[in-house]
């Protein structure tokens, strides 16, 4: 049997796939233990043109091969800081008005493409599946074709699918769909991002599309594919031990005698725009505004690790918080007492799982957002004896299997907020109905089912060639 090629911009390291990763690096190592195999991309460095040529650098750990490329800072710049996130990034997740386009980018982007592909070439047996992952790497089975490689070749995008109108106001949306087509199956996290993208390759692209339920043929551009929908999750039962391992660590004592017996609303995210952090700020104050009993009685800490912040707009986005968290925390904070918690820094995987342990409520509201992880990792976390809520944006792919969730709409502020106060008076019973029925979908669902899914369609796709 063929061995498992993984291609992502970003590679976990061999520490990170162990004890304190989370969610995809957990999964994709899964896959790859099993028969063995590649994990390959982006070591995460920028570094002069002679290193960058001389890679990939491989590290051995067990049957996985680590292989690793530094980018020089033109394709840094070009690539992963121009296209892919001041571009992409903001326009599939619906915020065309934060994204530019500039043509020596998207140069730079397939160039890049082309160069990573033209680097594996030479580590790609007959019978490997090759395992793609998001937005940065569209064109990469284009890239690999003309190098003659004729594996079997599997996209998934980690992240919404923007509808064709929105698509259109990138330059080269017909190119970068036409390249997407030359992968053999594109996996979607929901059913309505598979929807957009058969919208488009019908009416953009004149193609044709045969569903079947959640699975789909589709014959574009001369190409025939498939794609499917894969929603992506967790392991909840190893969260669960990680959280209740984690409790009584020094960070768990030290935030609960802080608190002096206020409740905990936990929030965690990248610091990211699509994330609805000021949105988030707001209906949190609302709640303080609107329901006074609440002032000193309840704590939002909101954990938000910077990424991004040589993009634009990811600058702007940290200042706007930094502001409001100021603000609000003005208003309403006592000598005793700070309403807002926010901390913009990297905590270790199983200390937030044990801090969503402490917390009454899980406060999860991003604008657009593929799945999101975190808000299956708070369900998951959770002690079964005396679970805290979900609140949960509808523009989540989680929304869909997360029924247990309260959703809110992350634009109607006093709507989120109301379910704040629904989510820190709910009676025990109804909290352990809801942390029931949102287990039950994670196990249904969990990471394993995603990978085995995913890889045994890509197994059945017939060869290209
Ligand atoms: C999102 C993307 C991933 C990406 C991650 C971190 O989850 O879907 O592909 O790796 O953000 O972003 P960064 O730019 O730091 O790699």
């Amino acid at each position: 049997m063929g061995r498992l090629i993984v291609v992502s911009n970003r590679v976990a390291t061999p520490a990170q796939t162990k004890e304190s990763a989370g969610g995809l690096a957990v999964a994709v190592f899964g896959a790859l233990k099993g028969d063995g195999g590649i994990w390959f991309g982006w070591s995460g460095d920028v570094v002069s043109e002679s290193v960058a040529h001389a890679g990939p650098s491989l590290v051995l750990d067990g049957s996985v091969t680590f292989a690793t490329i530094g980018l020089t800072r033109k394709d840094y710049d070009q690539y992963y800081r121009g296209f892919s996130n001041a571009t992409l990034w903001p326009v599939f997740h619906y915020r065309n008005d934060l994204a530019h386009y500039e043509r020596d980018e998207y140069a730079g982007y397939r160039r890049v493409n082309a160069w990573l592909a033209h680097k594996l070439v030479n580590l790609i047996r007959p019978d490997d599946n090759i395992w793609v992952h998001d937005y940065h790497l569209i064109p990469f089975a284009e890239a690999l074709r003309s190098e003659s490689v004729e594996n079997r070749i599997g996209f998934f995008l980690h992240i919404p699918f923007p509808s064709p109108q929105v698509l259109q106001t990138i330059p080269p949306h017909e190119e970068l769909v036409r390249s997407l087509c030359c992968y053999d199956l594109i996996g979607f996290q929901t059913r309505n991002d598979q929807l957009a993208f058969h919208d488009y390759i019908v009416r953009n692209a004149r193609g044709e599309v045969f569903e079947d339920g959640e699975s789909a043929r589709v014959e574009a551009f001369g190409r025939k594919l498939r794609t499917g929908v894969y929603r992506i999750g967790v392991f909840p039962d190893e969260i669960a031990e990680q959280a209740a391992r984690y409790e009584n660590r020094q960070h768990v004592i030290d935030l609960e005698q802080s608190l002096e017996g206020s409740k905990l609303i936990m929030s965690v995210d990248r610091l990211d725009y699509s994330k609805g952090l000021v949105e988030r700020f707001h209906a949190f104050e609302q709640l303080l505004e609107r329901e006074p009993e609440w002032r000193g009685k309840v704590t939002l800490v909101q954990i938000a690790p910077p990424t991004r912040s040589d993009v634009a707009s990811y600058k702007r986005i940290r200042e706007e918080l930094e502001r409001e968290a100021g603000r609000i925390n003005g208003r309403y904070s006592g000598l005793d007492y700070t309403p807002i918690r926010y901390l913009s820094q990297q905590y270790d995987h199983g200390e937030l799982m044990s801090l969503f342990r402490e917390s009454q409520v899980g406060y999860v509201t991003p604008l657009h957002d593929g799945m999101n992880l975190v808000a299956k990792e708070y369900v998951a976390a959770q002690n079964p004896r005396d679970p805290g809520v979900l609140v949960l944006s509808i523009f989540a792919g989680a929304a869909g299997e997360l029924t247990g969730a309260l959703l809110v709409n992350p634009h109607d502020a006093a709507g989120t907020s109301e379910a704040l106060q629904r989510a820190l008076s709910m009676p025990l019973a109804e909290r352990q109905a809801r942390y029931e029925t949102n287990m039950e979908a994670l196990r249904r669902n969990n990471l394993g089912v995603w990978r085995d899914s995913f890889l045994r369609d890509l197994g059945n796709v017939p060869k290209p060639h």
